[in-house]
């Protein structure tokens, strides 16, 4: 048995302990730390998969090359043929690259996957490993979900060098481990799903997929108790992570990047879960939306920029007589401190004092908001929650707020407005600065400067 060294691994952030301890130094999580036993026999010598000079990761020894010489060829991108899973990835998936793809037990990870791949197959060697589902049960999937089945290698299996040793026989393009907590590398103690386990076999195979030229699509989950490993640990080898989590109506499914090395972060793709697997949702500025068709007191639509697009959203607020001493200040999808700075705006410049006021904010439909262009809105929902006045059902506002009571222009007002008025939005309120010089037609844009400003046009309705 080789003899292994002991350390002790923060669950969440990925930290180093020699000795246990209850709170992690880094991340000041609680009882994150678990042990880890650091490999010494043939999971720390792993082999050499390919001393490929195209990659540039060779087993004995690396040459030091010129960054104009190396080839930049293999950087193409592979599309996933699903429009919102290349939108997330930027692009498309990258030769040599690993990806993973987070999220809770259920949240159709190995649906999406299946989905994909059995298409990409028709064009490119592609190799599903499952740890978790039998062949039978996948197969089984594939046919209820009418997909090509003909196309496309599945092995059952846990064993990461196992998982090398048939992908370096069968070459293929790309490679998904579903899930990585159930691997396991050779001469690590530790039971699949334990931190060790975990770092080892994503050590293994991101190394595979560097050395070859190999796309690697790991599948984690995500707990609660973090009994098992957190995608965390894994995130610093990896080159992209995507998290697909279920939002507030419990059919949709959001997948946003955490991490990209090869595209913009904090892009969002939408899906549905339907009868028959995951379908794209093209035009998801409609499904946050209420189409309830009364306008209620608290209720606001804004638009803000996920990555590279519009989204419309609904934020909502309840104002209510706080009945303890110390006003409530809660916000869910928004910033807390957002919110605090926001109500004293209100109050300095705006003339509307909540002091005495408990004050809940939630953005419909699981949204996290973490731009600034959601300030007026805010503000907006708050008063008319205040006051138990609503807004004009067919009004968009969006703009920041400074802290004199000014409203400063974001980026892209032309495609926020524009984007409204696709949906039937007939007047917006925006920073004077994002106004359009040329009308939009049907849509009617008031130019703001101040908060004075957008309180008398609302004055006039
Ligand atoms: P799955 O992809 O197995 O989740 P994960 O791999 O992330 O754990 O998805 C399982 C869930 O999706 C399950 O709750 C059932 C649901 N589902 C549908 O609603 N429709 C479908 O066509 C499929 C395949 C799954
Ligand atoms: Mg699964």
């Amino acid at each position: 048995m080789a003899k292994s060294k002991t350390q002790f691994v923060c669950s969440e952030c990925g930290a180093d302990y020699s000795k246990w301890q209850g709170q992690c130094g880094e991340c000041k999580a609680w009882n994150t730390l678990k042990e880890f036993r650091e490999a010494t026999g043939a999971a720390a010598r792993q082999p050499n998969f390919q001393d490929d000079k195209r990659t540039g990761f060779s087993g004995s020894r690396s040459q030091i090359q010129k960054l104009s010489d190396v080839s930049l060829e293999e950087q193409a991108r592979i599309p996933t043929g699903m429009g919102e899973f290349d939108r997330v990835l930027g692009g498309g998936l990258v030769s040599g690259s690993a990806v993973l793809i987070g999220g809770h037990p259920g949240a159709g990870k190995s649906t999406l996957l299946l989905q994909t791949l059995c298409h990409l197959a028709r064009q490119l060697p592609v190799l599903y490993v499952s740890g978790e589902e039998s062949v039978q049960q996948i197969a089984l999937r594939a046919q209820r979900l009418n997909l090509p089945m003909d196309a496309l290698s599945i092995l059952a299996e846990t064993s990461v060098a196992s998982i090398t040793e048939t992908a370096q026989e069968t070459r293929p393009r790309i490679l998904v481990i579903d899930s990585i907590q159930v691997m396991h590398a050779p001469d690590v103690e530790s039971a699949p799903g334990s931190v060790s386990q975990v770092r080892e076999s994503a050590a293994w195979l991101t190394r595979f997929a560097k050395q070859t030229g190999t796309v690697l699509i790991l599948v984690g989950h995500v707990t609660k108790d973090g009994s098992l490993a957190g995608p965390k640990v894994l995130e610093h080898m990896i080159d992209a992570s995507v998290m697909l989590e279920s939002s507030g109506d419990s059919r949709f499914r959001t997948l946003r990047a955490i991490k990209n090395r090869f595209g913009a972060v904090n892009e969002l793709g939408v899906f549905a879960m339907l009868d028959v697997g995951l379908k794209e949702v093209k035009n998801p500025s409609s499904i946050f939306l209420n189409k309830s068709s009364e306008p209620s007191p608290g209720s606001v639509v804004t638009v803000v920029w996920e990555g590279t697009r519009p989204l419309l959203i609904e934020l909502q607020a309840l104002v209510d007589g706080t009945s303890m001493g110390h006003p409530r200040r809660i916000a869910v999808g928004l910033d807390t401190n957002r919110l605090s700075m926001i109500l004293a705006i209100l109050n300095r410049h705006g003339g509307v004092f909540t002091g005495d006021q408990d004050v809940f904010l939630n953005v419909v439909g699981g949204v996290r908001v973490t731009e600034t262009s959601a300030d007026l809105a805010t503000l907006l929902a708050v008063v008319s929650s205040l006051r138990d006045k609503p807004l004009p059902k067919d009004w968009v506002v969006f703009g920041e707020l400074g802290l004199n009571g000014e409203l400063r222009p974001v980026p892209n007002g032309l495609e926020r407005i524009t984007e409204a008025a696709k949906h039937g939005f007939r007047k917006a309120i925006v920073p004077k600065a994002n106004a359009p010089k040329k009308p939009i037609e049907g849509m009617t844009v008031i130019g703001a400067n101040r908060l004075d400003d957008v309180f008398s046009a609302w004055a006039d309705v």
